[in-house]
Parts: C-alpha cells; structure tokens; sequence
C-alpha cells in the first residue's frame, strides 16, 4: 500500500513536471526515436512497415474478434468501438490508453480488440502500442515474434519504421514489445517516449492511437501516460475486480480524460464471456 502511494507520487510529481513541456517543441533525447516526427517521416515510415498477416484461428483463440462478422461477441467489440470514439471525438481527442487495477483482468483483450476495430472502421492509421513493459503480450495476442521491440525505438536503438508491424488488410499498425523491461517506469517518464507518441497521434491525418497499460495500482506508468493520451478506458473485470480497487482507480484517472469503463466477462446465458460499456 504504502509502494503504491509512493509510486503514485512519484507518477504524480514526473506528470506535474512534464505537464509544463505539453507546448514546447518536440525534442526527443535521442534522435533516432523522433524518426517519425521529421516532416514525411511517419507517412514513409507506414510505408515501409512489415505486413504480417496473424492466422484466423489464432487470432479467434485470443479472443480477437474485431474482425470477424460471423460472431456474436464481435457486435460487443463494434459497439464498445464506437462509443469510446464518440467519447473521444467529444473530447477532440486521438489517443487513449486501456488501464485497469491490476494484473489479468483483460486490459491487453479490450486494446487489441479495440484498436483492431478502429482500423477496420477508419481508412487512417490505427497505432497499437504495447506499453506493459513489464508483461508486454500484445505481440503474443497477435502471434507476432518480434525482432525490435517499442523500448528499442524509445531508447534510439531502432527506428519508429523498424518496429511498426501492419497487421495485413487493415490499417492497424501494432508497436510490440517482445521483452520485458526493467526500467519500465523510466522508460515511460522518458521524453523519448512522449515525443514519440506525440508524433503518431499528430503525424498523420485522423490518425488514432491505443496504449495497453500495465495495472493503475501495482505501477506508476499508467500514469505518466495518463499525461500523453487525450482519454482512458477502465476494464473493470467482473466478479474479480474489488469495490475498493475500482474506486480507488477512479481516483487516480484524470476525469476529463475519462471515456468509460468496460465491464469485462459478463456472463451471459450458455455460459459465454461477454463485454460490457458504461
Ligand atoms: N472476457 C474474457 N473471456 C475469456 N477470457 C478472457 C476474457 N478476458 C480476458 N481473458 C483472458 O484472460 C487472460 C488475461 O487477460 P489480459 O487481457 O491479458 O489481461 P491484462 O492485460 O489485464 O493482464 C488472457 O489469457 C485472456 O485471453
Ligand atoms: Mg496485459
């Protein structure tokens, strides 16, 4: 308890910090993370970016069902879509983060899910960052094997076009991590890692952004990232997730960045998973 409140007040001081550099010009530390901000860079990244087509089965048996119109969880996924873009737009917003108290209640599910639904509603690109460094699986949800990870672009060891991953037929570009971290948190704190995001969600036209998170109240980098993104989801799991959890990360979220929760694992008759959004 006592690590959670000093992680949150560290959160909160580098948040306060970083929050005076919102207007200033981007200058990452590192030049090769910036890639994508030089004027035509991220379109010429897009291009250059390697298309990898994940097979049906996998992606079904990761329960990634934005895609596929021949299942009833996946009106679910178009509905929860569609509301967090609408709250979005609201906000005259491109990017948002999916947080949720702690480990396995379905954060990495609903961002896949979700981003992978915006991209196939949009004709702009849909950028999915893997940002749980310390258990980083968008990669795995997806079946990619990555060879550069998003912490290797943060840390100008690679370049933004280097990780970028398309995910074939679509215009969602997947940011994987395939390691874990152990400077997650000041890899996140870093500015590096602002100017980066910065530039996705602003360096292409109507372009989105989704951010998977590790959990809001075992560590400090949800956030930091709060400070980066224009809205947060909350996936809030059901039967599991305590009362005390859920409004104890209420507190920490910025209430006017605050899309909505999603209720996950509903159970509905025959037994089947569902989600919900309120
Ligand atoms: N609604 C659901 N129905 C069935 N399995 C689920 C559901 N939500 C999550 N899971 C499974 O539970 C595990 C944890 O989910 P995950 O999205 O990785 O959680 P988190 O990112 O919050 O740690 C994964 O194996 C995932 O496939
Ligand atoms: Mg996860």
């Amino acid at each position: 308890m006592e690590k959670i409140q000093q992680a949150v007040e560290r959160a909160r001081q580098q948040r306060a910090s970083l929050g005076g550099q919102v207007d200033a010009p981007a200058r990452p530390s590192r030049p090769s993370a910036n890639t994508a901000g030089a004027s035509g860079g991220l379109a010429a990244a897009l291009q250059q970016a390697r298309v990898f087509e994940p097979s049906t089965q996998h992606l079904r048996e990761n329960r990634i069902l934005a895609g596929a119109t021949d299942d009833v969880r996946s009106d679910v996924f178009r509905k929860l879509r569609t509301q967090a873009m609408l709250r979005l737009q609201t906000l005259g917003g491109r990017s948002l983060m999916v947080v949720s108290a702690r480990d396995g209640e379905g954060k990495t599910l609903v961002a896949c899910n979700l981003a992978f639904g915006i991209a196939h509603q949009t004709a702009a690109p849909t950028f999915l960052l893997d940002m749980d460094f310390r258990r980083p699986s968008v990669h795995r949800t997806f079946g990619l094997e990555p060879e550069v990870s998003l912490t290797d672009v943060i840390e100008g060891r690679a370049t933004v076009e280097e990780v970028l991953v398309r995910i074939a037929d679509s215009q969602l570009y997947v940011l994987p991590q395939a390691r874990k971290s152990e400077h997650a948190s000041e890899i996140v704190a870093s500015q590096a890692a602002r100017t980066l995001i910065q530039n996705l969600a602003n360096g292409v036209p109507s372009a989105k952004l989704v951010i998977d998170c590790p959990p809001l109240l075992l560590t400090d980098e949800p956030l930091v990232v709060q400070g980066y993104v224009d809205g947060c989801l909350l996936v809030v799991e059901q039967g599991r997730t305590s009362r005390d959890d859920v409004e104890r990360s209420a507190e920490y979220l910025d209430e006017a960045k605050y899309l909505g929760s999603v209720l996950n694992r509903v159970v509905e008759s025959e037994g089947s998973t569902y989600y919900g959004y309120r």
